[in-house]
């Protein structure tokens, strides 16, 4: 069993911590933000996340995770440290790396010996693991690239059931002990360089990214020549060269990840005139999902200003309160710029979008709305009943922005019923 620092208490090193505290290890979590870490210390998250907090509290009852706010502490004879820290996004659209180089420089001074292995998990601009050896130089510290693909709402499972573990580093004595301590999850360990790591984790998400433009590209197609945009995305996902997954039509991509890395890799591409316009495409293809809810609501209303109007859903999606580049929440904000009186309900998310009033209920935000609008697919929005929701609203507008409702079902009670490329076709397979 190996002594584990963690650096940075934020999603990906909360999950870490309780996980690799399950597979045995003792491990101490630092962050600079000691309210947070008092917070956790009780077992308690300051995000949500299915499942995490049961893990954490099981690890610090058998006294295998502790906080701290102090390198020196983190850092006593660790064998390991992951660094887990965010890299927000910088005005031209690169990954701000400023937190990882404080936290390597951090290390470098408290390091103990014999030296620590420096573990990589934050997304970060291709070239930080050569610039971490540089860091390192005059140092023992070995660096190991291990970039994260934890999804949020289902991290733990992501944890103890990676579909790939990937290591990159050029020291193969670092790598194997650092796949050493994930052999336990009997997972695909993808041994490769630093650069190759960090170049993977992005262009996964920008691929992600891009299945989601492309399949919400097509739903505008399919709605000019009346396809179904659902047996389109199961049709797509049938062939294994396509592949299931990030294929559902609807309001667009948000969160902590996909609109980061898609802007870090077209900046990538600009730098080196490759290609940037297709990733240029799959965020603007996402900026218009939200424009064509306004213009479709132009179109019926003549103007926007004074309608009210219930929006369900605020966080990027379901099984989380994360806000973060939510396009819920610029819709939202698009539909109070246009002085509409909007009432909001998510089941999870407690912060406030300025100018539209937050409810405690779907139906509290449905009554008397002239149009009611789907933004994010909680699971808890699909079971809602149509009828009722026709009952307690004074308009008769359901945007369906993530495809829960059957749109037919929607039509024949009457509703103005709109949702990209679902012109109500029969459902189902035969
Ligand atoms: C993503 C990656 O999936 C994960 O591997 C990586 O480590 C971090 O980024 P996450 O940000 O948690 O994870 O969200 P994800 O489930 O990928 O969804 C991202 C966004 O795309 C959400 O806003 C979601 O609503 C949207 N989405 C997803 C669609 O619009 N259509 C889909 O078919 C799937």
């Amino acid at each position: 069993m190996a002594d584990i620092a963690i650096v940075g208490a934020g999603h990906v090193g909360v999950t870490y911590a309780a996980g690799l505290a399950a597979l045995g290890h003792r491990i101490r979590v630092l962050d600079i933000d000691g309210a947070r870490l008092a917070k956790l210390r009780r077992g308690k998250l300051w995000f949500f996340e299915p499942g995490l907090a049961e893990l954490l509290t099981r690890g610090i009852a058998r006294r295998r995770i502790s906080f701290t706010t102090r390198y020196r502490i983190a850092l006593k004879g660790v064998q390991f440290v992951f660094v887990c820290v965010s890299t927000p996004t910088t005005p031209d659209g690169s990954l701000d790396d400023s937190s990882i180089r404080s936290a390597f420089d951090q290390i470098k001074a408290h390091a103990g010996n014999p030296p620590p292995i420096v573990i990589n998990k934050s997304t970060v601009p291709v070239g930080t693991g050569d610039a971490a050896l540089q860091i390192f130089a005059q140092t023992d510290i070995k660096v190991v690239s291990n970039p994260e693909f934890l999804s949020e709402g289902r991290a733990v499972e992501d944890f103890f059931r990676p579909n790939r573990i990937l290591i990159g580093s050029r020291d193969r004595e670092a790598a194997r002990l650092v796949a050493n301590l994930f052999r336990p999850l009997h997972r695909r360990i993808v041994l490769t360089d630093s650069a190759t790591a960090e170049v993977a984790k992005l262009a996964s998400n920008a691929f992600l990214a891009t299945k989601i433009s492309f399949a919400n590209a097509f739903a505008r197609i399919a709605e000019e020549v009346g396809a179904d945009v659902d047996e389109l995305s199961r049709t797509l996902s049938l062939d294994p060269r396509i592949g299931p997954g990030h294929l559902t039509v609807g309001l667009g991509f948000g969160g902590s990840c996909l609109p980061k890395d898609i802007a870090a890799v077209e900046q990538l591409a600009r730098r080196f005139g490759a290609s940037y316009e297709l990733f240029a495409a799959v965020a603007t293809i996402n900026r218009e999902q939200r424009r064509r809810i306004i213009d479709f609501l132009l179109k019926t209303w003549g103007a926007i200003a004074g309608r009210r109007i219930g929006v369900l859903g605020l966080s990027f999606k379901p099984n989380t309160d994360d806000t973060r580049e939510s396009p819920a929440v610029a819709l939202v904000e698009e539909l109070v710029a246009h002085r509409a009186d909007v009432c909001v309900y998510d089941p999870a998310v407690r912060s406030a979008v300025r100018g539209a009033t937050t409810v405690r209920t779907a139906l509290a935000a449905a009554r008397r709305a002239d149009a009611l609008i789907v933004a994010t697919d909680w699971p808890e929005f699909r079971s809602l009943d149509l009828a009722r929701l026709n009952g307690t609203m004074r308009g008769n507008v359901l945007i369906d922005a993530r495809g829960v409702w059957d749109a037919a079902r929607a039509r024949e009670l009457g509703f103005t019923y709109y949702s990209y490329g679902r012109g109500g076709s029969p459902r189902g397979t035969s």
